[in-house]
């Protein structure tokens, strides 16, 4: 059973701080040699600044701060609610936009509530503490439900439903409303529905997009990675990392709680309760004094998500990518208004009908999980890097879930029709510019054509390359 599946306990590590954000960005180019370019970018400089304006007196976001630190939340790997990971800059006007995002904050899956239930009942049997950060425990009681969003994540969702009305106002009219299509998990669907929700307060309600496509997680799903039963999973890397980073954090918890016999596992399910009541509670839950003052349990928990990732549906893992492909041809699709070729994940009954694959919209925001986003960055070519080192983590490692895949995470990805130049393609991951280098972008830019970019897809393109044959074979 593979432990990249959001429904099952996922292990963790992490020892680094890792890098600071600004580190992995492009730089912004001071100069540029070529005229056009110029032209661009200092357009984009002038929306940028037009857009501060009109935000200096622009709503409050609806998403709650939450009272912990936010260098903590950032090593809470998969479960860090989202912050943009860098400085985003305004497009020419002309651009298509298309986007997809994961579900806002939710609860723990089933699997890992049980997980967490276990390892409750082990701490909270012994008659005493040593330690009074755990006393909290002796009237505590679990109340957190399953899989679903919580109230913080569905205002995740609205408000960046918002911020996409306000960024791209001047791509929608009447005529012209994003086309949206989402997973059929609960979650996904809700944070769908939460996003519209945004995009039409901030039109007051002029334009109302419908959530027009919800496609079976049990069929052909671009949005979901449940179509290659022969891939892996994580479990040795992030098996080797709990017993890297965990025991010294066990036998201190074993050590307050004399008797309570707690495992590794069950100290990773500990600290996976500060995000989660976190989120829940929208403030800081206790859980998070127990694990914050030692300096490795979070950083743990950061790195076990990122090696839980890379190996689940990232690079790491043999038939990772190969799950981003059908997406990436529907992405292909779009930007170049031609009919989607695919022969792996996509519903062709669905993809060839103009009522449920629109080729003439200006926006189109897709909401998926985390698995299957990481899957869709390793066909792109995005985050590639060295592999991780299960045991070892490099503290510069720009592979951070944090970044990649926080809760309400979100790729978008721009076509900037720039004249006589023809169309240009940026990406963006939380806002952090990618450096598009696999398409020959300058990455100080995060510019390629259009006709680079498609180019450099030709392992979605090609169908995976055999890859997804191998989904089915008998291992
Ligand atoms: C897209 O095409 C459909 C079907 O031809 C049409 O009804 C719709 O108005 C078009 N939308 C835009 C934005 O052009
Ligand atoms: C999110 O969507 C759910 C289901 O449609 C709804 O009950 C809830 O009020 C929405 N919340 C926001 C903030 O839009
Ligand atoms: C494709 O989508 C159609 C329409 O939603 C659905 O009826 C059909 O079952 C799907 N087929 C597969 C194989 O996903
Ligand atoms: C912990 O182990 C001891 C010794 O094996 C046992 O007596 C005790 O019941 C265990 N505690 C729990 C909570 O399982
Ligand atoms: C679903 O995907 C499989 C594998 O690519 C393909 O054989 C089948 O035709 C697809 N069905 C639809 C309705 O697209
Ligand atoms: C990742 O980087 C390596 C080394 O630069 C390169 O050989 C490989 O093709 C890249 N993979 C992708 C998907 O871009």
């Amino acid at each position: 059973m593979p432990s990249h599946r959001e429904d099952e306990l996922e292990l963790e590590q992490g020892l680094l701080s890792g890098v600071s954000r600004k580190e992995q960005l492009p730089e912004r180019p001071l100069l540029y040699s070529r005229r056009p370019l110029l032209y661009i970018m200092l357009l984009i400089s002038f929306l940028g600044l037009s857009w501060v304006f009109l935000r200096t007196d622009a709503r409050q976001p609806l998403t709650p701060t939450l009272n912990v630190p936010r260098n903590v939340q950032l090593d809470w790997a998969q479960y860090s609610p989202y912050f943009p990971a860098g400085t985003y800059s305004s497009p020419p006007s002309g651009c298509k936009v298309d986007q997809i995002q994961r579900h806002g904050a939710r609860y723990p899956t089933k699997g890992a509530s049980t997980a967490i239930r276990q390892a409750l009942a082990k701490i909270q049997s012994v008659d005493e503490y040593t330690d009074s950060r755990l006393n909290f425990l002796r009237s505590f009681k679990y109340q957190l439900g399953t899989d679903d969003l919580v109230p913080f994540g569905a205002a995740q969702s609205f408000d960046s439903g918002v911020e996409v009305f306000e960024r791209y106002s001047h791509l929608t009219n009447g005529r012209n409303i994003p086309f949206v299509r989402s997973s059929d998990s609960e979650r996904v669907v809700v944070s769908a529905q939460n996003w519209t929700n945004g995009f039409s307060f901030a039109s007051n309600h002029r334009f109302n997009p419908p959530v027009a496509v919800i496609i079976s997680e049990a069929a052909n799903d671009t949005l979901d990675d449940s179509m290659c039963p022969g891939a892996g999973d994580s479990d040795e890397q992030t098996s080797a990392w709990l017993g890297t980073f965990a025991p010294p954090i066990t036998s201190r918890l074993n050590a307050a709680a004399s008797g309570a016999n707690l495992t590794d596992k069950d100290t990773f399910s500990l600290i996976s309760l500060c995000p989660f009541e976190t989120v829940f509670l929208e403030k800081g839950s206790p859980f998070c004094s127990i694990f914050a003052e030692d300096q490795i349990s979070f950083p743990g928990f950061e790195y076990a998500g990122d090696l839980d990732k890379y190996y689940g549906t990232g690079y790491g893992q043999e038939l990772g990518r190969v799950q981003g492909v059908g997406y990436v041809n529907e992405l292909i699709a779009r930007l170049t208004n031609s009919p989607v070729r695919d022969n792996t994940q996509t519903n062709r009954t669905l993809d060839s009908n103009p009522a449920t694959f629109p080729l003439n919209r200006s926006i189109y925001a897709d909401f998926s999980h985390d698995n299957q986003m990481i899957a869709i960055y390793a066909a792109l070519g995005l985050f590639n890097s060295t592999a991780l080192n299960p045991t070892q983590p490099d503290p510069a490692h720009i592979w951070r879930v944090s970044d990649l895949v926080p809760f309400s995470a979100r790729m978008v990805v721009e076509r900037l029709d720039c004249g006589k130049q023809g169309s240009n393609v940026r990406i963006f991951v939380n806002d952090a510019l990618q450096p598009l280098e696999f398409c020959g972008g300058d990455p100080r830019v995060g510019i390629c054509t259009l006709k680079a970019f498609v180019e450099s897809q030709s392992y979605s393109r090609n169908d995976g390359e055999g890859d997804f044959e191998k989904c089915f074979l008998d291992s």
